[in-house]
């Protein structure tokens, strides 16, 4: 049943393979000085670089740089790039790359106008979740996408690496200033990806719906619209790794990145997000990919939420995975879901075990310290209960 709610999804989406056609309007619209950010070197690799550098010189833009913007960013790279928005006085930040490109780059534009040393702009904006005041400056951001998984594009979250801490965290910025002001979506810049980080993306993108899908037990549209997403994913990603060339494959995989995590299909919903809170843990250890370590984790999650949440897991089989019920119980068919979802992620190559990310034994109590705990979907974990999933997912 759905509540109150106030939507507003500022961002102006160009998709397509001629998405990039829009970045001279939408340059248009911003002052001389841009700060380009970017990661390592795919972007330079597959040529996109030098287009969108000569779309900033035909623009007669000024322009900043901001590379190396690695996986996983980390807060003194975060404080690097706001340090260059404001001491060029940057009227743009232009985010070419993934989600760790685009969650900096929108972090750096609120901090960027905040004083503070990294130890307090940490525990204000990640630890205590302070949003940024109205009247607080904040440098717009847009992006081009390189890899589909987060959302990143289309939400406000920002989620960075404390490497003091080894705490993984997100700041949640407002949803008119710091969410993207404009994502430019073309599907062919993805080729270009190592199957890994593919299917990194596509199971971030599964884990995202199944985080906001499992809660809750009433009848809301956001539960259709998930499963919807979940059943387009699921083909898609079948597709891809199959026939990685395929245009139609990667263009849904990439649509449906954005409206995994834009926020639709999350109203009037609890959500959970433990799961994604355990597997930032563990990349802030080991820096391994983002959609992965969910993977890794999920089976041995799900088998404590499971209980909990009996009636929902038996309609994701049925719903997600069109298994008949064919006279079983709601344990029979809600198992039969599980066992698809496993079947389908050993398919498409996900990793499905923490070892494999370089999880040992002695790091386990550590990761499970520093995951923060919520009280979200079904079934609230315990440090202890964390401590838990990650030995039973070694
Ligand atoms: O650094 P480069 O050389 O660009 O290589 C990147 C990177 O190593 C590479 N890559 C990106 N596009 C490519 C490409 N390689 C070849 N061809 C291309 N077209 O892919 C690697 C991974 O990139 P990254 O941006 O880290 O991936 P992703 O989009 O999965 O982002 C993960 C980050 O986002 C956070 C994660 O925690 C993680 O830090 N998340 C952000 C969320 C949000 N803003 O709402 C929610 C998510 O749940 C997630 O927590
Ligand atoms: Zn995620």
């Amino acid at each position: 049943m759905l509540g109150d709610f106030t939507l507003t999804l500022p961002t102006r989406v160009h998709f397509g393979p001629h998405a990039l056609d829009a970045l001279p309007e939408e340059l248009s619209h911003y002052g001389k000085r841009v700060l380009l950010a970017y990661g390592g070197h795919s972007a330079k690799a597959s040529g996109l670089y030098d287009r969108v550098i000569a779309a900033l010189a035909e623009a007669g833009k000024e322009v900043f740089e901001c590379p190396g913007i690695t996986a996983n960013p980390t807060f003194t790279k975060v404080l690097e790039e706001a340090r260059l928005i404001r001491e060029n006085d940057i009227d743009l930040v232009l985010a070419v790359g993934g989600g760790s490109v685009i969650d900096a780059s929108k972090d750096a534009s609120a901090l960027a106008w905040q004083e503070g040393t990294y130890d307090e702009l940490w525990a204000r904006f990640y630890t205590h979740g302070e949003q940024v005041a109205p009247e607080d400056r904040v440098t717009p951001v847009g992006c081009i996408l390189t890899i589909p998984a987060t959302g990143s594009e289309m939400n406000r979250s920002g989620v960075t690496t404390n490497e003091k801490t080894h705490e993984k965290l997100e700041m949640v910025g407002d949803e008119v200033r710091t969410i993207p002001q404009f994502a430019l979506l073309d599907p062919t810049l993805t080729l270009t990806l190592p199957r890994y980080q593919m299917v990194s993306g596509c199971y971030d993108i599964l884990c995202h719906c199944m985080e906001q899908y499992f809660s809750g037990d009433d009848d809301n549209l956001s539960d259709y619209l998930a499963e919807g997403v979940m059943r387009a994913i699921i083909h898609a990603a079948r597709v891809a790794v199959a026939d990685p060339e395929n245009y139609e494959a990667r263009s849904n995989i990439m649509w449906c990145a954005t409206w995994g995590l834009n926020g639709v299909i999350g109203i009037g919903k609890d959500q959970d997000w433990q799961l994604h809170d355990l597997g930032q843990s563990i990349s802030a250890f080991t820096g391994a990919a983002h959609g992965m370590t969910l993977s890794a984790l999920t089976m041995a999650y799900y088998r404590h939420v499971l209980p909990a949440g009996l009636h929902r897991f038996a309609r994701f089989a049925a719903n997600v995975w069109d298994i008949p019920r064919d006279g079983k119980t709601d344990e029979e068919l809600a198992a039969a879901g599980l066992a698809e979802l496993e079947a389908w992620m050993r398919e498409i190559g996900c990793v499905m075990s923490i070892s494999e990310l370089g999880v040992t034994e002695d790091m386990i109590e550590d990761i499970a310290a520093v995951t923060p705990l919520e009280k979200s979907g079904y079934h609230a974990f315990t440090t202890e209960e964390f401590v838990e999933v990650l030995r039973e997912s070694l």
